[in-house]
């Protein structure tokens, strides 16, 4: 099925546009050749602070900086041209006052061009979505498993599978809807609870662990390529084996060294010409 792709980059009002006509299919990236190979197809890409756990082995996401966050982004957007770009305000970087979140915030757009930011956070930092909305920078709320609150969760666990903790996570994601949040991330959440909020919020709701009901669904891209070595999470699937292409292309290349057929003059500089 060949879907539409408009030439321009897709907007933050685009995206909340598709909610109730078209599935948001969004990705995490965090360097520009990844970037590069998924911007055709998505609609949207992250560059998560997953990054601190996927592409630095950092045991959670809770010690990546603005600034490495910063950088990312601008790698990603330097090499895309049509997905919605947005990326993830750090543990320690927003949570102190909205008007922390708003330099943070603000310094890593101007460093970046990302087109928005991602927060995590119940109730209580509604009022710092408001504060960014209303200053210009859009926001993607985050609820449900946050995974900057792992010491408070003691771990990564599905959430809401209490009536009370699933009442929380539904007020959570109404707060930040109703201080203008463009979306609202629904991470490893009961199904029935996702479903509801997506039927109650006017805004996308993108799953992940979530439910096939959300507007859009997000995962971790290293996970669907088979590059998270043997243990994906439940809700994830592989859709591929980049894995194994990595390892054929570098063995074949450490034989080509070793046998020395690789390099031959063709990939050298000056050489003389045989008289
Ligand atoms: O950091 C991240 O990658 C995320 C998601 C996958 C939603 O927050």
């Amino acid at each position: 099925m060949s879907v539409h792709r408009p030439a321009q980059r897709v907007t933050v009002p685009q995206l909340m546009a598709y909610k109730g006509t078209r599935k948001i299919a969004s990705l995490t990236a965090y360097i520009a050749p990844i970037a590069r190979l998924l911007d055709e197809s998505l609609d949207m890409i992250l560059v998560g602070d997953s990054t601190a756990m996927v592409g630095y082995d950092l045991p959670d996401t809770l010690s990546i900086t603005p600034e490495t966050m910063a950088a990312h982004a601008a790698a990603v957007v330097r090499a895309t041209r049509q997905a919605c770009i947005i990326v993830d305000m750090p543990f320690g970087s927003y949570q102190q006052s909205p008007a922390q979140a708003f330099a943070n915030a603000a310094s890593m757009m101007a460093a970046s061009g990302v087109s928005g930011v991602k927060l995590e956070g119940g109730q209580v930092l509604a009022d710092t979505t408001r504060f960014l909305v209303d200053r210009g920078i859009p926001v993607l709320a985050h609820v449900g498993l946050m995974p900057q609150y792992v010491h408070t969760m003691g771990g990564f666990k599905a959430q809401g599978m209490t009536d009370a903790a699933a009442r929380r996570i539904l007020a959570d994601a109404h707060a930040h809807a109703q201080a203008g949040a463009f979306g609202v991330v629904l991470e490893g959440i009961s199904e029935p609870l996702a479903r509801q909020i997506t039927a109650e919020l006017d805004i996308p709701t993108i799953g992940i662990g979530a439910s096939p009901a959300c507007d859009g669904q997000i995962l971790v891209t290293e996970d669907i390529l088979g590059l998270s070595g043997d243990r994906i999470p439940k809700f994830a699937h592989r859709f591929g084996d980049a894995a194994q292409v990595i390892r054929d292309a570098v063995g074949a290349y450490a034989q080509s060294v070793r046998e020395e057929s690789f390099p031959t003059l063709d990939h050298c500089f000056g050489v003389r010409s045989k008289a």
